[in-house]
């Protein structure tokens, strides 16, 4: 989507007018540059008790020249950041680039700043599209959209600053979103660290380290070996510096993400049903990609450091067994109890080389468990977290982005269940079976969090897990429900790169 702010002025091919509730007659200036004609039917349609302004009601009126649309943003007093962008966004999916391309949108009497954002959020993070693969339909209209946002001249500087800003963002929303989309046979690990090296090419501030199967072997990370070792296509670690040379000497925030490019379960195969899904298993390191984007498109200066842990886990003679033991980067000792169980695997390297950044925090996400779609749903990522500072500041941060968390249980129960093998220092799988089988995946990975500077006596570093598994992708809005999430309509969300840029960029 191109974009520009303005005041009131021009006209596009559509105007949207998102008017509150309530409303009876036009506000100032919103129907300025309109002729006599194109105004009387406006004023009518608002006058009429067809359009109250209710929330999730729209008209469209057509006027010689210009397609009008009424937006119902319900009412004013109660409107918050989430009305505002899923109406932007749910606007967005149902107009038509046939009736025109040039949109402007009119910010009138009621709205603040914030809530413009919002909406104008909601708009660019829906105007996504994955065509990459396919012949697009003659009639298929593939130019972007143009839109104007207008408002009073007192909120200009604001407007055009934070637009730019919520544009940047949704750029690394829509970049991940893309690589989550990218189907296994074409992006698999390396693939993966070819598009971060070209992608770093020509940025000063930027360092993209890639450690392929040899360095792998060198370091004896043995999580990413292990599940890796059974593809063609071998794992690798790519790291990213955003700012480098920036806070010498300041701890500075790390995060981690699974990339497993397609999860077959391995050994302990999957039954075909469950597969399909499984070419978004690496969704975690889709967002730290993503992060890098949004974090360097918005001109971000400070240092942040992202790993993904990135394999694909296939069956085949070289391939891991259940009862395996391995050791990982850390020097601790995995039992293998499932071969499914290959995300905390590969995050258990990632996690112990975060602590060699002595990052001020560690963010892992991973699609790490199915019992965390069943818990929570597509709508609500589980959190984990060792420290209630970090874990405050990623709730707030996620939920005021639209993108929620809920604070899930770390204990001794669960940690038991992981720890007791007989054969190593840990298994990958609980003596508890299904019973609260997430929170034991967050106690694995719980397991490899360095203490800070590797020392035992001093804390562990404070770290946060969010399990993505329910909320990375789903079916969008075929549905009609209100469960459908309206920011995208199907395959990837991107979701928490908006979070991490948020709790990093604001916190
Ligand atoms: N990638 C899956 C988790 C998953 C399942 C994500 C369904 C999204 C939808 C993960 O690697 C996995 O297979 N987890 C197992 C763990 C079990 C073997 C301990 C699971 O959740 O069943
Ligand atoms: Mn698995
Ligand atoms: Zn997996």
């Amino acid at each position: 989507m191109k974009w520009i702010n303005s005041e009131i002025g021009d006209l596009g091919e559509q105007l949207i007018l998102p008017l509150f509730e309530g409303v009876e007659k036009a506000p100032n200036n919103a129907l300025s540059g309109l002729s006599r004609t194109q105004r009387s039917l406006v004023r009518e349609a608002i006058a009429s008790d067809d359009f109250e302004g209710k929330k999730g009601k729209r008209m469209s009126v057509w006027t010689p020249g210009c397609n009008i649309i009424l937006v119902g943003m319900g009412d004013k007093s109660s409107l918050g950041h989430k009305r505002a962008r899923n109406t932007g966004a749910r606007l967005i999916a149902a107009m038509s680039k046939k009736k025109g391309l040039r949109v402007t949108v009119r910010f009138t009497s009621g709205w603040s700043i914030e809530r413009m954002i919002d909406f104008a959020e909601g708009m660019m993070l829906r105007d996504y599209e994955f065509l990459q693969h396919q012949e697009v339909d003659e009639s298929h209209v593939t130019e972007p959209w143009s839109v104007g946002f207008q408002a009073s001249p007192r909120h200009q500087v604001r407007l055009g600053e934070d637009l730019q800003k919520a544009h940047s963002v949704v750029g690394g929303v829509h970049l991940a979103r893309d690589l989550g989309n990218e189907p296994a046979n074409i992006l698999f690990p390396m693939e993966y660290a070819h598009r971060a090296i070209e992608w770093g090419k020509g940025k000063s501030n930027v360092e993209v380290e890639v450690y392929e199967w040899e360095k792998l072997q060198e370091l004896g990370m043995g999580g990413l070996i292990n599940v890796g070792k059974g593809s063609e296509r071998k794992p690798c670690m790519v790291l990213f510096t955003l700012n480098p040379d920036a806070d010498e000497g300041i701890q500075r925030p790390c995060i981690v993400g699974k990339g497993i490019t397609f999860d077959t379960g391995g050994i302990s195969i999957k039954p075909s049903n469950g597969m399909w899904d499984m070419k978004y298993d690496m969704c975690g390191a889709a967002t730290v990609f993503g992060l890098m984007e949004a974090l360097h498109s918005t001109n971000y200066g400070r240092r942040v450091n992202g790993i993904a842990c990135l394999a694909e886990n296939m069956p085949s003679s070289g391939a891991y067994r259940p009862g395996d033991v391995f050791r990982t980067y850390s020097g601790k000792t995995v039992e293998v109890f499932s071969t499914d169980a290959e995300g905390r695997n590969v995050l258990s390297d990632g996690l112990w080389k975060a602590g060699e950044f002595d990052p001020e925090y560690i963010v892992d996400l991973a699609t790490l468990t199915g019992a965390i779609v069943v818990a929570l749903g597509n709508q609500i990522t589980g959190m984990w977290s060792n420290d209630e500072g970090v874990a405050r500041k990623v709730k707030k941060a996620a939920s005021s982005s639209g993108e929620p968390v809920w604070r899930m249980p770390l204990n001794a129960q669960f940690r038991k269940y992981m720890t007791d093998s007989a054969f190593a220092d840990i298994r990958n799988g609980s003596i508890g079976g299904r019973a609260g089988s997430s929170n034991s995946a967050a106690s694995f990975l719980e397991f490899f969090v360095p203490h800070r500077g590797f020392e035992e006596a001093r804390d562990k570093i404070p770290w946060v897990h969010l399990d993505i598994a329910g909320t990375a992708w789903g079916p969008g809005s075929k549905a009609r429900s209100e469960g459908a999430n309206p920011l995208f309509q199907y395959g990837v969300s991107g979701v928490h790169v908006r979070t991490l840029h948020r709790l990093i960029s604001e916190g």
